[in-house]
């Protein structure tokens, strides 16, 4: 079987360490081994933006160099842009009669997600059926694989329920995904918090200058107990040590550094030094490179136009065995 890989962002801001740790690091990874399809999903970013479109349009082109960045080559990746995509929307609105509203109401990370932006009963529908249009993102490039970080596993589950349902009811013509999570499935903020994230205001951007990165660093959450140097301290829940595990190449000196840490003697300015020295030597090579395609961003926004072109092709050429299935090719038979 054609191995093909979708994933996607909302263009809501500048990727993070998060976005990398979570997927970005696969895609790069598995480009040349897979078919690879990255959705820049502005459509999703409008169900919780709708009255800011100039933010989502804004942040198209961060989010592509944000990719041309860590090194996703458009030569081989199809980047592409959602809303151009109109067979998206056009399978949204067909898997939207296989799932009921009770389930999407219990999708845990949508749940989490209305509670933090305080929607309740005035949640916008568009936002409450956005992992039917995620579904809609992932099959119609038929994707076998879905890189993703931990708190999108709910939304692989709803993909695989309605392409078990499509091809149950009408015609097995689609592909059910599988989610592929990696090693750090899921990095804290430098608050500590569960998830990293731009609205939370606790993310480091891959964007992020020397001097942004050295603040962020130097504030970060550490265990509030540790208070002296020789004060035995916790790695667990510590995000210093989190990052380290994701981006430090020295695995077996970040393991000497948590049991010293462990026993005490080891202080947070020591631990937090290294991590900046690792931090620096990850995105220093990503700012230089963010800048030089920076230089040109008609040449980018010549990328995106055809990897949509290419993205739309395949997609019609779902929507056509869609269709099909669905009995509503109305003029083929
Ligand atoms: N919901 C994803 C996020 O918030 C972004 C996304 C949109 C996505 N479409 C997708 C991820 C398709 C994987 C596959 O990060």
């Amino acid at each position: 079987m054609k191995k093909v890989i979708l994933t996607g962002d909302r263009p809501t801001g500048p990727l993070h360490l998060g976005h990398y740790v979570g997927s970005l690091q696969k895609r790069v990874e598995l480009q040349n081994e897979y078919e690879t399809y990255i959705l820049i999903a502005d459509m999703q970013a409008l169900t919780d933006n709708a009255e800011h479109p100039e933010k989502v349009r804004h942040n198209i082109l961060e989010v592509a160099l944000d990719y041309l960045a860590v090194g996703i080559d458009p030569k081989v990746s199809t980047i592409v842009i959602q809303s151009l995509v109109p067979e998206i929307s056009e399978l949204t609105l067909y898997y939207l009669n296989l799932v009921t509203v009770a389930r999407l109401q219990r999708n845990p990370t949508v749940k989490a997600e209305m509670k933090q932006r305080g929607f309740g009963a005035n949640v916008p529908a568009g936002f409450l059926v956005y992992p039917v249009s995620q579904a809609a993102d992932i099959t119609v490039f038929r994707a076998n694989l879905v890189p993703v970080g931990e708190d999108q596993l709910p939304m692989i589950e709803q993909t695989r329920e309605l392409v078990q349902s499509f091809n149950r009811i009408y015609k097995p013509v689609l592909v059910e995904p599988e989610a592929l999570v990696p090693k750090v499935p899921r990095l804290p903020g430098t608050d500590g918090q569960n998830k990293m994230s731009k609205s939370l205001g606790n993310a480091i951007f891959l964007s992020d200058t020397s001097d942004v990165v050295t603040k962020k660093v130097k504030s970060m959450y550490t265990d509030p107990k540790h208070i002296h140097v020789e004060d035995p301290g916790n790695v667990e829940g510590n995000p210093v040590f989190s990052y380290l595990d994701a981006f430090d190449p020295d695995a077996n000196g970040v393991k000497a550094m948590k049991q010293h840490y462990s026993s005490g003697g080891l202080g947070d300015v020591t631990v937090k030094k290294r991590l900046f020295e690792v931090l620096e030597g990850f995105l220093e090579p990503i700012r230089r490179r963010r800048a030089e395609f920076a230089k040109d961003p008609g040449e980018v926004m010549r990328i995106l136009h055809e990897g949509t072109m290419k993205g739309r092709d395949t997609a019609g050429r779902t929507l056509s065995d869609v269709r099909r299935a669905m009995r509503l090719d109305y003029y083929n038979d």
